[in-house]
């Protein structure tokens, strides 16, 4: 069913966004990791999140609301019950960080998920894991379902990742959190580091390379858990508000962790008007308000080395582009092709909708000219970032506009159209 956007005209109050959700499937995974209770505060009501959960509740362990926290019952080393099918979902995340816990346990075990995620590819994963000793088996395409055989020769890799994906970063270091030698895994450009941070790994840069260290020293124990709100939700009412006239909003408690700061830096170098206030740390986690307000905006050359920052804020940053002045281009952002959708396809075909003009490259677009065609019916490609980028765009549209399967949002944000309403008009 399509959902109606209608125009707004401003922009107006404050918000306070459920938890990150990056940081929320690491707190239930290491949660899930430890041996006896742990708790979690905000934790992130998306369903890529509820998909880590129902996985971790198959392998036994068990979840339960405690006074606004989440109480997690979590297994200890090795102590899972061997499951059914394992179901990720639409979560990428959840199937590729459990590819590398499952390898190293003491049964076999398989991950399954939805269509789309069912066409996203493994080999990224499945090619360190096996290097480690994983016995790990997918489709001849490499895609889901995943097989995983237990393993007697699990060792320890240095593994320099061909891809910049904080996924693969973490299968191959939780897989390395089972075994007595040191793993390590070298980045040439930063993916987010949650992983890292919440298990405190030793970080160490040389030659303008990350090099990360694990070994089952840094097994996870009981703990308490504060999630920060998402950046990657938030983005989609910065940029409304950026965009809207006389507009002010608060965001509070906003993760501000310097690997996903990306969408602020960028939008501030196109002229955004964005403070920070009250600024706070939690577990190596920073965090704090953003105060946002309508700012004219103009395209600028978007680094190659801040892509992967930013990639899942690139649906909506087109959105500033289109009405910021100049051209807007990215390129360097192949990756977008293998997210829930093809989202370079499917920003052009939306985009193609309103007029102005759109060159579609490999690893990125071109966007100029302005828009001509009022009251379009976008596409969400069933991808929640798309669907958002879109409901966003069909709002500063005098006529309005129309955004199709909407309710793909509940992915990464159940609550958005609620949010959305509280501060417009
Ligand atoms: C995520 C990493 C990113 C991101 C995804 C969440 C994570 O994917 O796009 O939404 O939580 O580790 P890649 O690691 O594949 O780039």
């Amino acid at each position: 069913m399509d959902l109606r956007f209608q125009g707004i005209e401003k922009v107006n109050g404050a918000l306070e966004l459920p938890g990150d959700k990056s940081i929320s499937h690491r707190a239930v995974i290491f949660s899930a990791l430890a041996d006896g209770t742990s708790y979690i505060e905000n934790l992130s009501n998306a369903d890529d999140v509820k998909s880590t959960m129902s996985c971790f509740k198959r392998l036994g362990c068990s979840f339960e609301k405690s006074s606004g926290m989440l109480k997690v019952t979590g297994r200890g080393f090795r102590k899972f019950n061997k499951p059914e099918a394992l179901f990720a979902g639409n979560s990428g995340t959840t199937a590729r960080l459990l590819s590398g816990i499952l390898v190293a346990q003491p049964f076999a075990s398989v991950i399954t998920g939805d269509e789309s995620l069912s066409m996203r590819p493994m080999k990224r994963v499945v090619d360190p894991l096996s290097e480690m000793g994983g016995i790990i088996k997918t489709t001849p395409k490499f895609t889901l379902p995943v097989s995983i055989t237990p393993s007697e020769g699990l060792h320890a890799i240095e593994y320099r990742l061909p891809v910049a994906s904080a996924q693969v970063k973490s299968a191959v270091l939780l897989a390395g959190l089972h075994l007595e030698e040191e793993t390590s895994v070298v980045e040439s450009i930063p993916s987010r580091d949650h992983t890292e941070r919440l298990l405190s790994l030793k970080t160490l840069e040389e030659d303008g390379l990350n090099k990360i260290y694990v070994s089952r020293k840094d097994y996870p124990s009981c703990s308490e858990y504060f999630v920060p709100s998402d950046i990657s939700t938030a983005a989609f009412f910065i940029v409304l508000t950026l965009l809207s006239e006389n507009s002010n909003l608060v965001i509070r408690n906003i993760s501000l962790n310097k690997t996903r700061t990306g969408i602020i830096e960028v939008l501030r170098s196109m002229g955004a008007n964005i403070q920070e206030d009250n600024l706070k740390t939690k577990m190596g986690e920073e965090y704090g308000d953003l105060i946002v307000s309508s700012s004219v905006l103009h395209n600028v050359e978007i680094p190659k080395e801040v892509i992967p920052n930013i990639i899942d804020e690139i649906p909506i940053l087109s959105i500033a582009g289109l009405f910021a002045e100049g051209d807007f281009r990215i390129s360097n952002a192949r990756e977008l092709r293998v997210k829930e959708t093809d989202r370079i396809s499917a920003i052009c075909k939306n985009m193609r909708l309103l007029g102005p003009d759109v060159t579609e490259e490999e690893d990125g677009f071109e966007i100029s000219g302005s828009i001509k065609n009022e009251n379009p019916t976008f596409d969400s490609f069933g991808d929640h970032r798309i669907a958002m980028a879109f409901g966003i765009l069909s709002s500063l549209l005098k006529n309005g506009g129309n955004v199709s399967d909407f309710d793909c949002v509940r992915i990464s944000n159940p609550d958005f159209l609620n949010q959305l309403k509280s501060i417009t008009n």
